[in-house]
């Protein structure tokens, strides 16, 4: 028997999923956990000029919001947020290390069925498919255990990379936002990208596979 026991209240949670196989490593998703705080502090830190421009702003600063010290309540608030049905909050793992996360949010059933997603990944790992597995993944889990019907993203125009792996796992462009997010100091413009599961033929995680993106081994 499975040692995951998932609550009818919020289908999938908490699960890992994949892994996949991706250029830079074997990508998985797992649930976030306590003892994530130090390679997530020590991450976040470090890669402040790649995280920021497409982060909402804050009041507290970046060296506050990303201290060891804040991880608890941090963590304690999405998994509160997963309990009552309402998140998936995942870290992203390459070959078992922390390397980033990737939050399903907003989840609401009935006659909606629909989520956000949103992701990051540190620098040190970009460049290998990471994102584009872990998103793959995503979706792959939305869509099956987690029963949804559509699953939206907002990005800024100006995200190349996040433009680039959302194109390629599927997302369709449905609109602009204007001054849609106060966002590294500003209200900024987002695109309003979407799929639905008609999109996905079968598996998005096998559609990479399919055109030799990826691997299961
Ligand atoms: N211009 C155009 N395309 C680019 C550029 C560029 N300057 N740089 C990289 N790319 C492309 C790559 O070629 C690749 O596309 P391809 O598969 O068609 O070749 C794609 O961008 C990157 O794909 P991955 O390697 O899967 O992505 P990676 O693991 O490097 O992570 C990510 C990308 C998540 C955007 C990472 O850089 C990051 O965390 N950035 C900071 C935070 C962020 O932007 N998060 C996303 C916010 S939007 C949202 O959450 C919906």
């Amino acid at each position: 028997m499975s040692r995951w026991r998932t609550s009818p209240a919020h289908p999938g949670w908490p699960v890992p999923v994949g892994p996949i196989r991706m250029p830079g490593g074997m990508v998985g998703l797992r649930p976030v956990r306590l003892r994530d705080g130090p390679q997530w502090s020590r991450l976040r830190l470090a890669d402040r000029e790649h995280l920021e421009p497409w982060e909402p702003s804050s009041e507290a600063t970046w060296e506050m919001r990303h201290a060891l010290s804040s991880w608890p309540t941090v963590c304690s608030g999405l998994r509160g947020e997963a309990r009552r049905g309402r998140m998936l909050p995942l870290v992203i793992e390459v070959d078992g290390q922390f390397a980033g996360q990737i939050t399903i949010g907003n989840i609401t059933h009935g006659a909606l069925r629909s989520a956000w997603i949103g992701y990051w990944v540190a620098r040190q790992f970009t460049g290998g498919g990471v994102a584009t597995g872990a998103l793959a993944l995503g979706l792959d889990h939305a869509f099956g255990p987690v029963m949804l019907h559509r699953v939206e993203a907002t990005v800024r125009p100006e995200n190349a990379p996040s433009r680039a792996v959302l194109a390629r796992t599927g997302f369709r462009e449905e609109g602009l936002l204007k001054r849609y997010l106060d966002v590294d100091g500003a209200w900024r413009d987002h695109l309003l990208v979407a799929i639905t599961v008609e999109e996905v033929q079968g598996s998005v995680a096998a559609a990479l596979v399919r055109s030799g993106r990826a691997s299961w081994t």
